[in-house]
């Protein structure tokens, strides 16, 4: 059924460029596609973030379905990023991994960055594992760090880009969901719990969502760190906020691949290859701490 507002007319032709809303239909297509090309029915998910998708090597029996493949999926554009699903079985869950996500820079509007949360959901999965780079604004965070991610603060939301504006599809969700329950406190208790348990150390923290593809000014370095912010990055929050709108348990992961520079003229600058060089480092680290996490859902 075609989107129609309250004049009657489809919404549309009100749409600015920034918006591509899509239907159940084609989730379900999708859905439909990736179970037909896999053995598995996974019931958790995994997005893997800049140089992180080293954790899908070790899912076994995995089936591989590339993004291009599958109806309605946007192609990955930034290196580091694989561009494929890989589901298995991962500390005794079923899982579907995104090897490589999509970002809003890339030009994808917000609805086909998250279109890949809602067809897991359509696939069946119930918690989803979200992993990013990030940058780290708390002073006493270090490269290397793993951050568990508390709250968030959707500076691209607050400007008005949602993945959730357009007809609300409430087969997912209802219209106006609260967001201030994102991060699932259960999974965040068994985080600290299974990071302890293996002396992982795991910082707390806010993470602020920026468009990007440029890193911060010294200015807004300073003023997110005012705000309350922990940590700054491109990604994740549009995906989380789709998987809570769609009732599904969110845990996410940030791991600090650099420290955001506050000071004017400073001699060095963040780039990517400091974020993926930082990433392949800390891939180990956030492996452990997954499936720890893994085997504590699943008393594997
Ligand atoms: N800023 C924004 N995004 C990032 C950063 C950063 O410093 N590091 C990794 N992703």
């Amino acid at each position: 059924m075609a989107p129609f507002g309250l004049s009657g007319r489809p919404l549309q032709s009100t749409m600015g460029p920034m918006d591509t809303n899509f239907t159940l239909a084609q989730y379900d297509e999708a859905a439909a596609f990736i179970r037909s090309h896999t053995r598995h029915r996974p019931t958790v998910g995994l997005i893997l973030g800049s140089g992180l998708s080293g954790l899908a090597e070790q899912i076994e029996d995995a089936d591989v379905v590339p993004y291009r493949d599958i109806p309605h999926f946007p192609v990955s554009t930034v290196a580091g990023h694989a561009g494929r699903l890989v589901m298995g079985r991962l500390a005794r869950a079923t899982v579907c991994t995104m090897q490589g996500r999509f970002h809003y820079y890339e030009g994808y509007s917000m609805q086909q960055v998250t279109l890949p949360v809602r067809v897991m959901r359509q696939l069946g999965v119930a918690t989803l594992f979200v992993t990013n780079a990030a940058g780290a604004l708390n002073p006493s965070f270090a490269v290397g760090d793993l951050m568990l991610i508390e709250d968030h603060i959707n500076l691209v939301g607050m400007a008005g880009v949602s993945p959730l504006r357009g007809p609300n599809l409430d087969a997912f969700g209802t219209r106006f969901p609260a967001v201030n329950r994102v991060y699932t406190r259960r999974l965040r208790d068994l985080a600290q719990k299974a990071a302890a348990a293996r002396q992982i150390p795991l910082r707390r923290g806010i993470y602020a969502q920026l468009a990007g593809p440029n890193f911060e000014t010294a200015a807004e370095v300073r003023m997110l760190r005012a705000w309350g912010a922990d940590a700054v990055g491109m990604s994740t929050v549009a995906e989380t906020i789709v998987a809570h709108h769609a009732g599904m348990e969110v845990l996410a992961i940030s791991t600090i691949t650099n420290t955001a520079i506050d000071v004017l003229d400073a001699e060095n600058e963040p780039s990517h290859e400091e974020v993926m060089d930082a990433g392949k480092l800390i891939v180990p680290r956030l492996t452990s701490l997954l499936l720890a996490v893994l085997r504590e859902m699943t008393g594997g």
